[in-house]
């Protein structure tokens, strides 16, 4: 099984265990972490956006185009930020960590 683990806004980590094949932010959602995700996944509200911690940034894949557009108008962006709903989750990404952004 692999486990991605969450930060939330309070600096809590919570460790689920995550199904492949999803996206992160629909394994957020289904923790019941706090993310609003207000179109779904479908790229067009970046309020999916998380820091990913550490090295497991060069390990994600690139962002595409439609996410670095979202990203411009995202807040409190920084060099880690990437909208989880454009991470899907595999088995490599065992023990990835990501903390919540700022809601706004
Ligand atoms: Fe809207 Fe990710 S859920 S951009």
């Amino acid at each position: 099984m692999a486990e991605l683990i969450v930060i939330d806004r309070e600096g809590v980590e919570h460790s689920i265990t995550a199904t492949t094949g999803w996206s992160v932010m629909e394994i957020v959602r289904e923790a019941d972490l706090p993310i609003e995700a207000a179109c779904g996944g479908c790229c067009a509200c970046a309020t999916c956006h998380v820091y990913v911690s550490g090295d497991w940034l060069s390990r994600l894949p690139e962002v595409g185009k439609d996410e670095s557009n979202m990203l411009d108008e995202a807040f409190q962006v920084q060099d880690n930020s990437r909208l989880s709903c454009q991470i899907k989750f595999t088995e490599e990404l065992d023990g990835l960590t990501v903390t919540l952004a700022p809601e706004f």
